[in-house]
C-alpha cells in the first residue's frame, strides 16, 4: 500500500465555543485524489488551513509527507501547492509575472523559476494570455493563474478549496482537466474541495462527506453511492399519517419509510411553507413507486409531490442530514 502523503487525526478547530472542526480524521494516499464535500460553513476551509500550517489545531495532530503541520510546518510548506478560496493574486501584475513572484517567494530564481513558470502556465492553459494584467482576466482565468501559482513550487500535494466556484464552463473544463493530468502525469496527490457533488464524482478516487465540522462519512463515490441501493422516494403528502406509514413500509420493495418535516423547495410554483414528506427507501425505486401509488389509490390518498431521487452524492449527503448540499 502507497504510504499516506496526509494523516490528520482528530483535529479540532474551536472559534469561542463553536468547533468550525469537530473531530475530523483521515488519510490520503500518496497520488490519491481526496475530495472533501459539504455545504457552506462545514469546516472544509478550515481543515485546509490547519493542514497548510496557516493556525494550529486547537487540539489533535496533522502530519503532511511525513511532518508535523506544527512542528514541522517550514517542511511541510516545501511540499506542498495550495490553492485558496479566495483569489490572492496582484491585478495589476500580469499573470506570468504574478506567477513568478510567488515562485521567488519560495526562493526559486532565474532560469529555473522562468522554465517552471512557463510549465505551469501551459499546464492551465493560460500560456498565450499569460503577459496581460490579470485585471483583464476573467474569473475563471484568474482562477487558473491561482492553480498555476500553487504549482510554482512542484508540490507533492496540492490543496484546492472550491476552485470552480464561480468559473465559467470553459475554465471550469482546464480546471478540471489540470488536475486529472497532474494526478496522472505527475503522481502528485490532490485534496479537492467542493460542494458540487457532480465534481466529486468524477474527480475524486475517495470523498469525505463533510457536515457541521464532522465526517460522516468516507468512501469511494460508487461505495457511497451503493450504500443507497435503489434509491430513494419522496412523496410530499398533507399530513403525517401513522397507519399509512406503516402501510408503505409492508410494500415488498420499500426497506424503510419516514416522514421528514422540510422547509419549502425552491421550485417554481411551491407555495415555501412547510411540507410533510414521506421518505422512502426502496430496494428498486420504479417498482416500489409503483407499489405505493397502488396503495395510495385504494385508500384514496391525496399526495402533493412526488419524486424520485437518483442514486448520487447528493442523495447521499441527504440520506445522512436529512438536508440539500446546496442552499
Ligand atoms: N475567523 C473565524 N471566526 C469565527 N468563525 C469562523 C471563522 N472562520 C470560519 N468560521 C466558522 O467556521 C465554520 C466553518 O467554516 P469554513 O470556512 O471552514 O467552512 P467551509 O466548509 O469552507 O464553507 P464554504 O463552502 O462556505 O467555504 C463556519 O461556521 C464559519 O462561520
Ligand atoms: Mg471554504
Amino acid at each position: 500500500m502507497a504510504p499516506n502523503i496526509v494523516e490528520a487525526e482528530h483535529l479540532v478547530k474551536k472559534y469561542g465555543d463553536r468547533a468550525a472542526v469537530d473531530d475530523v480524521s483521515f488519510t490520503i494516499a500518496d497520488g490519491e485524489i481526496f475530495g472533501l464535500l459539504g455545504p457552506n460553513g462545514a469546516g472544509k476551509s478550515t481543515t485546509i488551513s490547519m493542514l497548510t500550517g496557516l493556525f494550529p489545531p486547537t487540539k489533535g495532530t496533522a502530519r503532511v509527507g511525513g511532518h508535523d503541520v506544527v512542528k514541522a510546518s517550514k517542511q511541510v510548506k516545501q511540499i506542498i501547492g495550495v490553492v485558496p478560496q479566495e483569489l490572492a493574486l496582484y491585478p495589476t501584475l500580469s499573470g506570468r509575472e504574478n506567477v513568478l513572484f510567488f515562485g521567488e517567494m519560495f526562493g526559486m530564481g532565474g532560469k529555473k523559476l522562468r522554465t517552471r513558470a512557463d510549465e505551469v502556465l501551459d499546464y492551465v492553459a493560460m500560456s498565450d494570455r499569460a503577459g496581460d494584467p490579470v485585471s483583464s482576466f476573467s474569473g475563471g482565468m484568474k482562477r487558473r493563474i491561482n492553480l498555476a501559482v500553487g504549482l510554482i513550487n512542484d508540490p507533492r500535494i496540492l490543496f484546492l478549496d472550491e476552485p470552480t466556484v464561480g468559473v465559467d464552463p470553459q475554465s471550469r473544463n482546464h480546471i478540471f482537466e489540470s488536475v486529472q493530468r497532474l494526478n496522472r502525469e505527475r503522481g502528485m496527490s490532490i485534496l479537492y474541495t467542493t460542494h458540487y457533488m457532480e465534481e466529486a464524482e468524477r474527480l475524486c478516487d475517495r470523498v469525505g462527506v463533510i457536515d457541521q465540522g464532522r465526517i460522516i462519512a468516507l468512501d469511494t463515490p460508487r461505495r457511497l453511492i451503493d450504500m443507497l441501493g435503489g434509491g430513494i422516494v419522496q412523496i410530499g403528502l398533507p399530513a403525517a399519517d401513522e397507519d399509512l406509514r406503516a402501510a408503505v413500509l409492508a410494500q415488498p420493495a420499500v426497506k424503510k419509510a419516514d416522514y421528514l418535516t422540510v422547509d419549502g423547495t425552491r421550485e417554481p410554483g411551491d407555495d415555501g411553507g412547510i411540507r410533510t414528506v414521506l421518505k422512502v427507501e426502496t430496494e428498486h425505486a420504479n417498482t416500489a413507486l409503483l407499489q405505493i401509488l397502488q396503495l395510495f389509490n385504494q385508500k384514496d390518498v391525496t399526495v402533493l409531490s412526488m419524486e424520485i431521487l437518483e442514486p448520487n452524492l447528493e442523495t447521499v449527503f441527504l440520506h445522512l442530514t436529512g438536508k440539500s448540499l446546496r442552499d
